[in-house]
């Protein structure tokens, strides 16, 4: 039998599996932990079920003695130290795949709300009515359909999001370090460099990882880069823009837009996003659908049955020894 800590209430039916195969699990029943919260609820855990919101770092895993896995409810591990957890021995699992279609919804739907001005116009239509056609409305916006999408990070997610362009008419552009064969043939798509698909793309959306590599891959001179009329969209991770310069850019109405789910310090958000009409803010919701969510819970409550049995879990991020095929 393990202690199994979960710092979220998830889906009951997934968490009822880890106490059916004999596991002690213990749950958190509100919103974020504090830092104390976390280090206290791990002392005595064999496995650790998170969230990215959760830090799990170095000072943590000194804390944990027993600690055998860390699963993530979430594709990103950037709020996990994996190179900590390989030394201790310690595996980390994530949810690929599951999320990537609803992830790569929501980056449409950032595309499309912010070309057509959906929450400027309802917020307008809430407050001042809707006064009857008219042929120069207030809210005119700009074509999706036959233009440029330019995916920075073509992976699963981004590879989801320029599937969908094909239904759009438009041609797509890529940023990845290695060629992707498959979507070249599948939707046509062009590899070029960062610069180049800043320069060409009406929409330039952002599905890389939050590495050293691409924090702040979008500062000043890459915001400059982009096409006036253009739309920035980030379903990856906050850190991956540099926030004030986004901020001035909007300001100056280059880019025209940006659709943000993610922001460089959540939860907050930056003060001045919240005051611009031109910005569609959502909160971290990418993967947010219950049949996804309910997905991302058992895929977690897999990879730690599989580690707490001695098998390798089919997502599992690290190498650790000793652990079986799964
Ligand atoms: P993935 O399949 O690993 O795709 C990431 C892609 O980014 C890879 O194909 C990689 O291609 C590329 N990449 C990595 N470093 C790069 C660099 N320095 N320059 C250019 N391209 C780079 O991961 P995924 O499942 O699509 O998820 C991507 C990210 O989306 C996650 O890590 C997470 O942060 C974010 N996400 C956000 C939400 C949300 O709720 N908003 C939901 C899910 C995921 P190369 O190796 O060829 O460069
Ligand atoms: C969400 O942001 C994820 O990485 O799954």
């Amino acid at each position: 039998m393990a202690d199994i800590f979960i710092t979220t209430q998830a889906f009951p039916e997934a968490i009822r599996r880890l106490s059916e195969a004999g596991h002690e699990v213990q749950t958190t029943g509100k919103g974020a932990l504090t830092r104390e919260e976390l280090l206290s609820g791990v002392e005595e855990a064999d496995a650790l079920v998170c969230l990215l919101a959760d830090n799990v770092d170095e000072a943590l895993f000194a804390q944990a003695k027993r600690l055998q896995v860390v699963a993530n409810l979430g594709v990103g591990v950037d709020n996990i130290d994996v190179q900590a957890a390989t030394r201790r021995g310690i595996a980390v699992t994530n949810t690929p795949d599951v999320l990537t279609e609803t992830t790569a919804d929501l980056g449409w739907a950032l595309m499309m709300a912010s070309a057509r001005r959906i929450v400027e116009a309802d917020n307008h239509l809430r407050r001042h009515g809707f006064p009857g056609w008219t042929f120069m409305p207030p809210h005119m916006g700009v074509d999706v359909y036959g233009t440029t999408l330019g995916v920075v990070g073509a992976g699963r997610i981004g590879s989801a999001v320029a599937r969908r362009a094909v239904g759009f008419g438009m041609d797509v552009l890529y940023h990845s370090r290695a060629p992707k064969p498959k979507l070249e043939r599948d939707v046509g798509a062009e590899r070029v460099s960062l610069d180049e698909l800043l320069s060409r793309s009406e929409f330039v959306v952002l599905c890389v990882p939050l590495t050293q590599q691409t924090e702040y891959m979008i500062g000043h001179r890459e915001l400059s880069l982009m096409k006036e009329d253009a739309i920035l969209v980030n379903i990856a991770r906050g850190p991956v823009v540099d926030e004030e310069a986004l901020v001035e850019a909007l300001r100056n109405g280059r880019p025209r837009a940006a659709g943000l789910d993610v922001y460089e310090h959540e939860p907050q958000v930056h003060p001045e996003l919240l005051k611009l009409p031109n910005a569609v803010l959502t909160p971290h919701i990418g993967s947010a659908t219950e049949a996804t969510r309910k997905r991302m819970a058992h895929l977690a409550v897999d990879g730690v049955l599989a580690v707490l049995d001695g098998r390798r879990p089919a997502n599992l991020v690290n190498a650790i020894e000793g652990l079986g095929s799964g």
